[in-house]
């Protein structure tokens, strides 16, 4: 018996912050952040904290799972942004959906979170602990954004995804995962004394594009699969350059890359999922297809994932 995906969900709010928008109050400029990130508007939420967001996609999850909050064991969320210290997200978005059966944390592994979360979640299900596990990704990196730093203040955005893990039949589902972390890169991409971002840009591309690479290329043989097994690639959306560098890697073509960067920005925990969820809704993926995330963050963490969906 596998564990996978038996629901999505996603939620970002509604106010747009465009390049434009950040030109009028930072030294930067629409064609810059184009060309250098692919970014070219993102969301920010305003009046919701990240518990608001994280909940919203879960009811979107659950409904698309059709499983009632009661029927879950275990609620997932990964952030860096929780409302306070505790309760965490997962608590708080418990009691919201008066899910009283399940238990609930938060993990904190940056933009790895969600595959963290996925590859927490397929342990607790395939050995039977639990039958249905809720995953949320969400993120308010607005808050911890200094709008005054053009090298930081250009790249996030704010959004949530969850997911409903449950069981799947045999040779479904979450075929292999791989997680990582180097906690000597852990000054390259952190917070400082205000708690705002603070990144070395150049150090951080430069190991996302070595480890986004390895991480799926090393995943699928975990798999049992090669490159030319792959119909879709789901990268953590950090970057257009760092993406399309793993989809490179792959030797997959520019149309099995999804991209949604453009429109949300970096939203950290939420990117991937809220990637996933728009591949589905679009049809772009399919039933039985092997499908490939693969994410790195704040840690240093690292993080990939094969599905057969
Ligand atoms: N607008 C205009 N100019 C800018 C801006 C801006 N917003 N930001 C930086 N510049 C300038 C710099 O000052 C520099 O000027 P200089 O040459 O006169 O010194 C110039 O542009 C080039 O800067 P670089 O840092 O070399 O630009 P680079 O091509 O490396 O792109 C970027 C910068 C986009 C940040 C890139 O390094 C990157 O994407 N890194 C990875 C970031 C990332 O993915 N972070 C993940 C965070 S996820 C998490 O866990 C929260």
């Amino acid at each position: 018996m596998n564990a996978g995906i038996i629901g999505l969900g996603k939620y970002v709010p509604e106010k747009v912050v465009t390049n434009f928008d950040l030109e009028k109050v930072l030294d930067t400029n629409d064609e810059w952040i184009r060309t250098r990130t692919g970014i070219q508007e993102r969301r920010i939420a305003e009046g919701e904290e990240t518990s608001d967001l994280a909940y919203k996609a879960a009811l979107q999850a659950l409904e698309n799972a059709q499983i009632s909050p009661s029927q879950l064991g275990l609620i997932l969320v990964a952030t860096v942004t929780p409302d306070q210290a505790f309760p965490t997200i997962a608590c708080q978005i418990q009691e919201k959906l008066d899910a009283t059966n399940a238990a609930a944390m938060d993990i904190s592994a940056a933009c790895s979170g969600f595959i963290y979360a996925l590859a927490t979640a397929k342990q607790f299900v395939e050995s039977g602990a639990y039958d249905y596990v809720l995953i949320v990704g969400a993120e308010k990196l607005s808050k911890i954004t200094d709008w005054k730093d053009r090298n930081t203040a250009v790249l996030f955005g704010d959004g949530a995804t969850a997911a409903v893990i449950g069981k799947v039949s045999e040779g479904r589902g979450i075929l292999a995962f791989e997680l990582g972390a180097d906690g000597t890169g852990g000054k390259h991409l952190s917070t400082n004394e205000q708690n705002f971002i603070s990144m070395n840009g150049r150090e951080v591309f430069k190991f996302a594009v070595r480890q986004m690479g390895e991480s799926a290329v090393s995943v699928l043989e975990k798999a049992g699969l090669t490159k030319e097994d792959v119909d879709f690639l789901v990268p953590h959306q950090a970057n257009i350059r760092i993406m399309e560098a793993s989809r490179e890697r792959l030797d997959l073509p520019e149309e099995k890359l999804s991209k949604h960067i453009h429109k949300y920005g970096n939203t950290s925990s939420a990117s991937i999922g809220i990637a996933l969820t728009d591949e589905i809704e679009s049809g772009n993926i399919k039933d039985d297809d092997i499908v490939v995330l693969v994410g790195f963050g704040g840690g240093l963490t690292w993080g990939a994932a094969v599905i057969k969906w």
